[in-house]
């Protein structure tokens, strides 16, 4: 073979379209039920929108960005996620404001350089919403809830909701200082990264996965017990929402995001059957980062999910998705006067609106049911020589193996009549 998928990347072939597309329309109903809107915005932006939002000091701004130069020398960078893109095109296009509530979402590719392994890719896939204008924790709650809902529809279980609060600009440098006193003794003994996050961004030292380091996280100081009253109070708004809601959730107090943006409450859905890259999805709310890209004060809160990583559940927990896309009659002809009338009558009945196809390799008759079976066809007709006489020949439904004896002229009416 030539050439491979680059490392980190991956071909979704024909055969797992069908369930790619499925999730996509399960995540476009949800969030329109909810009134949410979708955006597009391009596979690139300038790299300084990156930086800036999700911040200098985090792995993604440091090691796994694909930046590159165009030919006039500009700095671009594939999105590794699409918050700050949608803040930007929002702002760009005088989509949000202090007066009004501005919900979007999206789908699309993403791009980060990190290790690949199972559930981690370099070229992903990523689901998400964006809600601008509205500090009120019930907007925390529904997107929250939302999440939950869109996996329920999705039929998958045993996931967990894990939530915490980082607080804001008034209450997170005070916290910062008792993270700081607290791992001041032991910082010379953990890893190098740490030691820069020591300096650059402590919050960052408690997603630590080094063992040497992970000895010192368990008794560090919790961001939510240095909480203001306003973000206390509003995280307490949201913890009351949901469990009015019945929904279920684990406050995580050592939950912290790899972006820097964040503010107040954030969230995580997890799945124990992932293995180490258990997030399916993650978000929270920014209140600062409209004001930090240019805009006004504008709070906001959104969330992504992995695509890849649900793929991954649906397949493990053997879910079925409905193969919408199969064709509805697949038809079987031996000989070239019968797969001309075969053509024929495929194309009598696209144009009717069922979709149909056909054997273009003068397969046996054997192999043509078997790609039948395989495409997915619902029904089959088997014309041979002398059914070409009688103008008349077998329809198969596949699944029940039931047959019926149709003329020619009488089979469009027949799956014409079909609803399904
Ligand atoms: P994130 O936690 O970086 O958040 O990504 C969200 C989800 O994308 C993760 O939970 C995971 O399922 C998936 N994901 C991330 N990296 C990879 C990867 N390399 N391979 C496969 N899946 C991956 C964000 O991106 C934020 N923009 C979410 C957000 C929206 N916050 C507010 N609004």
């Amino acid at each position: 073979m030539a050439y491979s998928a680059p490392r980190g990347t991956k071909d979704i072939l024909p055969q797992e379209v069908a369930l790619w597309q499925k999730l996509e329309e399960t995540c476009r109903k949800v969030f329109s039920f909810y009134n949410y809107q979708e955006i597009r915005t391009p596979i690139f932006e300038s790299t300084e929108l990156f930086a800036r939002s999700i911040g200098k000091t985090t792995d993604i701004v440091n090691k796994e960005m694909y930046e590159f130069k165009d030919r006039k020398g500009r700095s671009l960078t594939l999105r590794p996620e699409e918050t700050a893109p949608v803040v930007r095109a929002c702002l760009e296009n005088n989509l949000i404001g202090t007066d009004k509530t501005t919900k979007v979402y999206y789908i699309g590719p993403m791009f980060r350089y990190e290790r690949p392994q199972a559930g981690r890719q370099r070229q992903f896939h990523q689901a998400g919403v964006e809600v601008f204008g509205s500090a009120d924790p019930m907007i925390d709650a529904e997107v929250i809830m939302m999440n939950v809902r869109l996996f329920e529809e999705l039929g998958l279980k045993d996931l967990g909701v894990n939530i915490n609060s980082v607080g804001c600009a008034k209450c997170r440098p005070d916290y910062l200082k008792k993270l700081k006193s607290f791992f001041k003794d032991n910082i010379k003994n953990m890893c190098e990264d740490c030691q820069n996050r020591f300096i650059t961004n402590p919050l960052r030292i408690l997603d630590c996965k080094q063992s040497k380091c992970q000895i010192y996280l368990d008794d560090a100081p919790h961001s939510v017990e240095s909480l203001c009253q306003e973000c206390g109070g509003s995280f307490d708004q949201v913890l009351d929402l949901l469990g009015d809601s019945g929904l279920k959730y684990n406050v995580n107090k050592r939950l912290v995001r790899g972006l820097d943006y964040y503010t107040k409450t954030t969230f995580e859905i997890t799945s124990n059957q992932l293995g180490a890259q258990n997030a399916v999805s993650g978000g929270g709310r920014y209140d600062k980062l409209v004001e930090e890209l240019g805009g006004k004060a504008i709070p906001a809160v959104g969330f992504a999910i992995g695509l890849e990583r649900i793929i991954e559940l649906i397949n493990n927990q053997q879910l079925t998705i409905n193969n919408d896309g199969a064709v509805k009659l697949y038809i079987a002809a031996l000989g070239n006067e019968a797969r001309k009338v075969g053509f024929d009558l495929i194309n009598q009945a696209r144009a009717g609106g069922i979709s149909a196809d056909m054997d273009y390799l003068g397969k046996s008759l054997k192999a043509q049911m078997k790609t039948a079976d395989r495409v997915g066809a619902k029904y089959v007709y088997i014309i041979g020589e002398a059914e070409l006489a009688k103008k008349s020949a077998v329809l198969k439904e596949m699944k029940t193996g039931e047959q019926i004896e149709l003329e020619f002229s009488a089979l469009l009416e027949k799956l014409k009549s079909e609803t399904a």
